[in-house]
Formats: C-alpha cells, sequence, structure tokens
C-alpha cells in the first residue's frame, strides 16, 4: 500500500486489542452494510434467501490480522442479520449429495471473514465482495476472506497457537501444521470448508448458534472412545456468546483429510453406470455406522423411550404429513395408509418395555460417508439437520432413523439412474442392514414397525422438499410413498 493512500483509508481503531469497540464495530459493519446486503444472500450457505434483510446488528468484530502490519486486514466478524418474515420451510434434502442451505428464522447470526485490502490482486477477483463507499473503510475493497492463501494459512497458525483473540478462543487437541496452504473447497455446502495440504480440513460454520455443536461435540466424543470412524478433531474455535448465556458459539473444526476419498452417492451412482453391484460397499458401511452407533451409545448419555414419549414421536410425525399432504395434493391419496405406518409405531410400547435411544448423526445419507483409497468408510458432518434447532438435533433418538436416512438415499440413487434400479437399491438396502446388524448385533429390520415408521416420516419430508424446490425429483420420493403406504 502507498503511504499516501495508507493516510488516506487505514481506518484507526481505538484499542489495540483485537476485539474491536463495540463503538468502532458498529461502524465497521455500517461501512460493510450497502455490499452485504447485495453479496450476503448470494451465497450458498446464507439460509435467509428471500427474505428482505432489514439490518445487521454487529455481536463481535475481531481484527485477526491488524491492518498496521501492512498488508491484507482479516476481519472477522459475528453478524446478526435482521430480516423480514418467517422462517420458511425445513431445508436440506439428505437423501442425495445436493443438500439446500437451511431456512432461517428472523435474526440468525452468521459468522464472516472478511479480507480487506486497497486494491484486490487479479488471483481473488472472484473472490470481490466490493469498493467500500463510506465509513472507516471508504476507499477499500471488501472480499471473501477464505479465498486469500495468506489469509488462510493465518487462521491455521491461530489454531495452532491455542488461546484467546479477543472474543474468540483457539483450542487444540494435538499439534497443528504450520505453512501449509489453505484451499476453499468449491462444492456447494451450507457451510465453508479449507483443505490444507491434502492433509487437513477446516470447516468454518456458517450459521452460529450457542451451546456445543454437534459437529464438534460427537466427533470429539467419539475420538475420546477410540472410534476411528470419524475423522477425530485436530483443533477448533468458539466464541463466548456475548448475549451472556454463558454458553459458546462453535466457530470452526480442523480435522484430518480423508486424502483420496470418494463420497458415497458418488460411488454410488458410478457403480450404477457401470452395471456393477454395490452391495459390498453397501454391508460394509452398515458396519461402519453400527460401529459409529455402538461407539456414541457408549460416550454420551441414552435414554429409554417409554410408552407416551414413542406415542409422542408418532404424532409428531403424523402431523408432518398433515402439513405435507396440505402442501403437496399428490401426497393426500395416500395420506391414510402412511398414517397406518405411525399408528404401528404409536403402538409398539403396548408391552411397555422401552425404546432405546442415543447420539444419532441425525442427516445420515450417502453423500454423508466418505471412502478412502484402502476401501475403508468414515462418517463425516454430524451437525445434523440445519433446519432443526440445536436443542432438537442433541436430543437422545432411536438410532434407527439414520439407517432409514441411509437406506432413502440407496432409492435416491437407484431412481436418478435410467433406467430405474429398484432391484440395486433394494440389495444395497438388505446388504446395508445386514453390516449393521453383524456389527452391532442389532438388526434393523427386526422391528418392522419402527424402520418404516422413520423411513416414511423421511420420505413425507422428502415429497414436501422436492415439491418446493426440485419438482423433477418428486417421482423419487413419490415411488417410496408408494411403497411405505402399502399400494405397492
Ligand atoms: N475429513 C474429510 N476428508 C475429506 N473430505 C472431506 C472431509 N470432511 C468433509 N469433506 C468434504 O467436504 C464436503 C463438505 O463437508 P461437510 O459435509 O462437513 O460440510 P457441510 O457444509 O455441512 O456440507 P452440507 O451442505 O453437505 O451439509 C464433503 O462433502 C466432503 O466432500
Ligand atoms: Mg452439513
Amino acid at each position: 500500500m502507498s503511504k499516501a493512500a495508507s493516510t488516506r483509508t487505514t481506518p484507526r481503531l481505538a484499542a489495540a486489542s483485537p476485539a474491536v469497540s463495540p463503538a468502532d464495530a458498529r461502524a465497521l459493519v455500517s461501512s460493510l452494510t450497502p455490499l452485504l446486503h447485495d453479496w450476503l444472500p448470494r451465497q450458498r450457505w446464507f439460509a435467509g434467501k428471500g427474505r428482505q434483510i432489514t439490518g445487521f446488528v454487529p455481536v463481535t468484530v475481531t481484527e485477526l490480522l491488524p491492518m498496521n502490519a501492512g498488508g491484507p486486514w482479516l476481519l472477522h466478524l459475528l453478524v446478526r442479520v435482521e430480516q423480514r418474515g418467517a422462517s420458511g420451510p425445513p431445508p436440506s434434502i439428505p437423501s442425495s449429495s445436493t443438500p439446500a442451505p437451511a431456512a432461517a428464522s428472523a435474526g440468525d447470526c452468521y459468522q464472516l471473514l472478511l479480507g480487506i485490502r486497497e486494491t484486490l490482486p487479479p488471483y481473488l477477483a472472484s473472490a470481490l465482495i466490493g469498493h467500500v463507499a463510506e465509513g472507516p473503510l471508504a476507499g477499500l475493497t471488501a472480499y471473501e476472506g477464505l479465498h486469500d492463501p495468506r489469509l488462510a494459512e493465518l487462521l491455521l497458525e491461530r489454531l495452532g497457537s491455542a488461546g484467546a483473540q479477543g472474543p474468540l478462543r483457539f483450542d487444540r487437541a494435538g499439534p497443528v501444521p504450520v505453512g501449509l496452504t489453505g484451499r476453499l473447497l468449491g462444492a456447494e455446502q451450507s457451510n465453508s470448508s479449507l483443505v490444507y495440504g491434502d492433509a487437513f480440513i477446516l470447516k468454518i460454520l456458517r450459521r452460529v448458534f450457542p451451546g456445543p455443536h454437534p459437529d464438534l461435540e460427537l466427533p470429539l466424543a467419539l475420538a475420546a472412545e477410540g472410534c476411528e470412524r470419524v475423522p477425530a478433531p485436530v483443533a477448533w474455535f468458539e466464541a463466548g456468546d456475548p448475549s451472556g448465556s454463558g454458553e459458546s458459539l462453535t466457530l470452526g473444526v480442523l480435522q484430518p483429510y480423508l486424502r483420496g476419498s470418494q463420497d458415497g452417492w458418488q460411488l454410488a451412482l458410478a457403480a450404477l453406470a457401470d452395471g456393477r453391484d454395490f452391495t459390498l460397499e453397501a454391508r460394509a458401511l452398515g458396519r461402519a455406522t453400527a460401529e459409529v452407533h455402538t461407539a456414541l451409545a457408549d460416550a454420551l448419555p441414552t435414554v429409554t423411550l417409554g410408552r407416551s414419549q414413542t406415542a409422542q414421536l408418532a404424532s409428531q410425525m403424523a402431523d408432518r404429513l398433515d402439513l405435507a399432504a396440505q402442501a403437496v395434493p399428490s401426497l393426500r391419496p395416500y395420506v391414510s395408509g402412511l398414517r397406518t405406518a405411525f399408528a404401528a409405531l404409536a403402538g409398539l410400547d403396548e408391552a411397555g418395555r422401552g425404546r432405546p435411544a442415543q447420539r444419532v448423526h441425525g442427516d445420515l445419507h450417502l453423500g454423508q460417508a466418505l471412502r478412502t483409497p484402502d476401501g475403508r468408510w468414515s462418517l463425516i458432518d454430524f451437525e445434523g439437520e440445519p433446519a432443526r434447532p440445536l436443542a432438537e438435533r442433541r436430543r437422545p433418538q432411536p438410532p434407527v432413523r439414520d439407517v432409514a436416512g441411509m437406506l432413502r438415499s440407496f432409492d435416491y440413487a437407484a431412481r436418478s439412474h435410467e433406467p430405474w434400479r429398484p432391484d440395486w437399491a433394494e440389495r444395497c438396502r438388505a446388504a446395508y442392514c445386514e453390516g449393521y446388524a453383524a456389527a452391532s448385533g442389532v438388526d434393523p429390520r427386526a422391528e418392522p414397525e419402527l424402520l418404516r415408521a422413520y423411513e416414511t416420516d423421511k420420505a413425507v419430508y422428502e415429497v414436501l422438499y422436492e415439491a418446493r424446490h426440485r419438482p423433477d425429483w418428486l417421482p423419487v420420493p413419490m415411488a417410496a410413498i408408494r411403497r411405505l403406504a402399502g399400494e405397492v
């Protein structure tokens, strides 16, 4: 930066500490507001699409790299985005490889990492957010900081030197390497991930909440339990909740990168395209799921759902069916048939045996399983369904919920192939359950009422999602609906 330019544009922040004072934070965010209005709704991970943004309120602003260091400036922001209107429908479609961002409620808090430079070098052109016209940043250029290798490297350094930086706290479970170049994954995601030297992956959570985040909590618990089916967190960072709840907001998790891995969705589609059987892989995936479930049950509290709780589960599923049928007319002819699945679930505990519930993955599908070149399956992305409140995602549930998610995913894969291969899906579904049973001693098919209720609930959700977002895909869950309603 030239001397004249730096004299003209470098904002003067009151404190030397990385935490920016509330007055400076307000000034910075208001300086960025016109740009954020335009940029934020275009981000894949922004959950509040389609609703007017009425304001940005700074929650915390931290100088991760101060401007006076002479190079780019890295501003870490937690910003509350105020919007008009209520939240939309439940969002992510977990059975395919293309999950969608979550619907937001008014006033969601987002994590932004903004680079600020006087001019943007050409290699960062695609990261441009815009040129700031007013306020303390006037004359400077704001951009998505995660695209900048220099800033990505700095983030890794911070993770390696555990401790507080303003309101942010960095922690690590082991040594964090230095000097690895970070690249932002291009994948359509509900968060953002940086891969460092094909050795580590840092997931930056975008919509953040106070309270333990399952994407950190569960992998840490599994690592402590010695379960190697999930990449163990190496380092993470959080912010204290400025509202004073005493809880932290999890902001990012660094884990080993499974080099050369492919996800189950890609592998399943490739097998279908080649006319290959996939039962060996499906069986191994069943084993991996069971191992993760067993470790979660050992590591974290479990409960027994009594008769009234099972009945309540069934009635919530029935309510979701009614809502979906109101929105999607083609579902209506099957409502009474589908309701029998929920009635059977409600009646399951007549004998008063109770039903074990535990922490689960919560959004399991083929895209959440990675197979490394040595043929080993790992599970990733334990955040659960992002649309649901954190407290609900952390509640113990029957593990068959995850099994149902994966079974629906085999169905989706077979249906996305021309011609449709129902036999392929059926074989994979059976093999997956066999693998699960072999590793856990519990065959998910042994309680068909439970499995059918969870599969039905999932298929109903898929129908609603596809009708709203991807009508071309509607025949996929509708085929399952006919089967689950007992029509075929
Ligand atoms: N440990 C890992 N090793 C290799 N690749 C990984 C690893 N973790 C994640 N990935 C890749 O990064 C992608 C995104 O990761 P993840 O699913 O955790 O993010 P997300 O933002 O929650 O995504 P989604 O929108 O699908 O829920 C995965 O689909 C996978 O391809
Ligand atoms: Mg996710």
